[in-house]
């Protein structure tokens, strides 16, 4: 009997430009294109393997802290909605075990779904033998729910493109991984599981009246990002990235309910890079929905270091974590179990 297992890496993304807001929720059809770089060493590794052996779909999952285990409720829910999907596409009804291991500990504020999902339709989809097109990957991926993680199939720098039709959002390359060493400071205020969700956020974007302003600068600042990373304009990026982040938190801010994801931490951090800029520094911020900032620089260790020096007397700060840009989505030999 064939063997239907497969074991995929995937990475994580930080967004130079947000998804924020849906056109339709169902199909996780964004309202704007974004754009994002993948990243290196913060990425997923999944196992699925598919038998008559199973008696019922088992999730696992653990990080570099924490060693697999089985996991149940939401989190559960969603993987299998997903192992659903791509056994009806391959006319298979076997159960399926999935391990999967972040290489970074889950829980503390940097998102896992975007790997995770990426590295889970990769693995399950290989395992049944259905051979997507990188394309048609992306898409797959989408549909799982967890709209970053399109992005995630590819290496390097990606946009992602909106459409009303499901066959029209995808996710593309821009630049391989090696076109530009860039980095990304991830500087973690909280610790905590966010209170609210990205999805809660995609729901209430259209209760913002900022919505109609902010899609309608993007398709500028789209293309302004995607200039600056073909000249490898680390200001003209900056500058773009600031502006579509303080963006996306005014219309989180604005929304009915208001959501307000910054701490004290977060607005010092903000400052704090402002002022490095003054001082000749290139580092620009962004954030995602959380109080977390991303500080994005080009690779230099005199950078790295002004900027670790300038956080380390910033009170509320648990940890900083340093990545570079990644590979996308692949195929591993090495099983997980
Ligand atoms: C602010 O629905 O993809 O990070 O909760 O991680 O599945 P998950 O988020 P998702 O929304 C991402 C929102 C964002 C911006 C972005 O990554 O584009």
């Amino acid at each position: 009997m064939s063997e239907f297992k497969a074991s995929a890496l995937a990475p994580s993304n930080i967004a130079f430009t947000k998804y924020w807001g849906r056109s339709n929720a169902a199909l996780t059809l964004p309202l704007n294109d974004s754009i994002s770089m993948s990243l290196d060493k913060l990425q997923t590794h999944t196992t699925v393997e598919f038998s008559e052996k199973f008696k019922k779909d088992e999730v696992h999952i653990g990080d570099s802290e924490n060693p697999v285990r089985n996991v149940e409720g939401s989190k559960r829910e969603r993987v299998i909605a997903q192992l659903e999907r791509l056994r009806v596409l391959a006319h298979n009804s076997m159960h399926a075990k999935v391990v999967s291991k972040n290489s970074f500990p889950t829980g503390v504020g940097i998102a896992s779904s975007a790997s995770a999902f990426a590295a889970l339709t990769l693995a399950a989809s290989n395992a049944l033998n259905l051979h997507f097109s990188p394309k048609e990957l992306s898409i797959q991926t989408r549909l799982a729910g967890s709209g970053s993680a399109t992005r995630s199939i590819f290496g390097g720098f990606v946009k992602w493109k909106k459409s009303t039709h499901s066959n029209g959002s995808f996710a593309m390359q821009l630049e391989n991984e090696s076109h530009w060493q860039l980095q990304d400071m991830v500087v973690l205020v909280s610790a905590q599981e966010k209170k609210h969700s990205s999805l809660e956020g995609h729901g209430a974007a259209s209760t913002s009246s900022y919505l109609g302003s902010r899609i309608k600068e993007l398709k500028a600042r789209n293309a302004i990002v995607v200039q600056a990373i073909r000249d490898k304009d680390i200001e003209a990026l900056g500058v773009e990235i600031e502006k579509d982040m303080y963006s996306l938190h005014c219309m989180a801010m604005t929304s009915a309910p208001p959501i307000l994801y910054w701490q004290p931490a977060t607005v010092a951090i903000l400052h704090t890079v402002t002022q490095l800029r003054s001082q000749g520094i290139k580092a620009y911020s962004t954030m995602d929905a959380g109080p977390n900032v991303h500080i994005i620089f080009e690779k230099n260790s005199n950078t790295e270091t002004a900027l670790r020096n300038a956080m380390q007397p910033i009170p509320g700060i648990q940890k900083i974590i340093v990545d570079g840009v990644g590979k996308g989505a692949r195929v591993v030999d090495n099983h997980l179990f």
